[in-house]
C-alpha cells in the first residue's frame, strides 16, 4: 500500500515547453554535495511516472558531439530511484568519478538544470520478488543504499515486517552520512508516521560500519556476520529462512561474497516472478 500524492509539476512543464531541449527531460530541483565523491539530487518526476519503492530508471546528459557528425547521444546508465514511490519528485545518490563518461558531467548540476530520464522503472529489490517474513535485512555498501532510502520510506515495508534492518558499509565515516540523515529524517517524519502509525519507527534498526577510517563499529559487514558481531550488537538471531528476508546493493565483489552468505544460511534467490528469501543487484559505479 502506499498512498499515491499528486504529482506537481508545473515547472518542468514550463521548462520543457520554453525550450525543445533534451528528450525525456525532467528538471533539477536540488543538489545536496555529501563527500569530494558523493552527491545527491532531486528532479521533477514524470507525472506518468509509476514505479515500485527499490526499482532502478536510466538516467544521464548528452554526451558529446560526435567529431565527424557534430551528432550528440544521450549518456545513459541505471540510477536506483532513492525517494518512495509516493513522493512527488524522484531523488538519486551518485558517486562522482572525475574521468567517469557520464559522473564527471553529472556532479556539476544545479537546480533548473535539466537531465534526462526515461520513464521505464525496473528492478529486482521490490517487495514482490520475497515471500512474506518477520525480519528484513537491507544490506547496502557505497551508493548500494539508494534502492533502500526508497524502501525505508515506504509505508508497505513496515507494515509487512516485525524489523527492518539498514546495514551500511563505507570506507570512510563522511560516507556515512547520506544514510544517518535518511535514517535521523525518518524517524522524525510526521507525514510517514501518519501513514504507517506513530512509533513506526521503532522497528527500524541501523548498522552503519566504516572500513578505512575509524567509527564506532569497524570492519566489512560480511566479517561482521561471520564474526557473529552483528547478531551479538543488534540482538538478533543469524538468518533463517524460515523468518528472516534480504535486499543485497553494492559493489559486485560484496554481492557476490554475502550471496554465497545468504545461500550458507539457507536462503533462496528470488525475482519478481518467483519470490523467495532474498534479491540482489549492483550498485552503479561510472
Ligand atoms: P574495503 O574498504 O575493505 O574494501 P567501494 O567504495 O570500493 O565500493 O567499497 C564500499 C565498501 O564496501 C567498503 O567499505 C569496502 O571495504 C566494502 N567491500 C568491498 N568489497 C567487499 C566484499 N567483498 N565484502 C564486504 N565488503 C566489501
Amino acid at each position: 500500500m502506499t498512498e499515491q500524492r499528486p504529482v506537481t509539476n508545473d515547472t518542468a512543464t514550463k521548462v520543457e515547453k520554453a525550450k525543445p531541449a533534451l528528450p525525456d527531460a525532467q528538471t533539477v530541483t536540488f543538489v545536496k554535495h555529501w563527500t569530494d565523491r558523493l552527491f545527491s539530487f532531486r528532479v521533477t518526476r514524470p507525472p506518468s511516472l509509476r514505479f515500485r519503492s527499490g526499482e532502478f530508471v536510466m538516467i544521464g546528459l548528452m554526451g558529446d558531439p560526435d567529431p565527424a557528425t557534430g551528432k550528440q547521444k544521450p549518456l545513459l546508465r541505471a540510477y536506483s530511484i532513492a525517494s518512495p514511490a509516493w513522493d512527488d519528485e524522484l531523488e538519486f545518490y551518485s558517486i562522482k568519478v572525475q574521468d567517469g563518461p557520464l559522473t564527471s558531467k553529472l556532479q556539476h548540476i544545479r537546480p533548473g538544470d535539466e537531465i534526462i530520464l526515461r520513464p521505464k522503472p525496473v528492478g529486482t529489490l521490490v517487495h514482490d520478488a520475497l515471500l512474506p517474513g518477520k525480519r528484513l535485512w537491507f544490506f547496502a555498501t557505497g551508493t548500494g543504499i539508494a534502492p533502500f532510502a526508497s524502501l525505508l520510506r515506504d509505508p508497505q515495508t513496515y507494515e509487512d515486517y516485525d524489523e527492518v534492518i539498514l546495514t551500511h558499509t563505507c570506507r570512510e565515516v563522511g560516507e556515512l552520512a547520506y544514510g544517518a540523515e535518511l535514517i535521523e529524517n525518518i524517524r522524525s517524519d510526521e507525514l510517514l508516521a501518519e501513514l504507517i502509525g506513530e512509533g513506526f519507527h521503532e522497528k527500524l534498526r541501523y548498522y552503519p560500519t566504516t572500513t578505512r577510517e575509524e567509527s564506532p563499529k569497524m570492519g566489512r559487514i560480511t566479517d561482521l556476520m561471520r564474526s557473529g558481531d552483528v547478531f551479538h550488537d543488534l540482538g538478533v538471531p543469524e538468518l533463517t529462512p524460515e523468518t528472516n528476508r534480504a535486499m543485497v546493493c553494492g559493489n559486485l565483489a560484496f554481492n557476490l561474497e554475502i550471496k554465497d552468505m545468504l545461500e550458507g544460511y539457507g536462503l533462496v534467490e528470488g525475482a519478481n516472478s518467483n519470490p523467495q528469501h532474498y534479491v540482489v543487484e549492483k550498485a552503479f559505479l561510472d
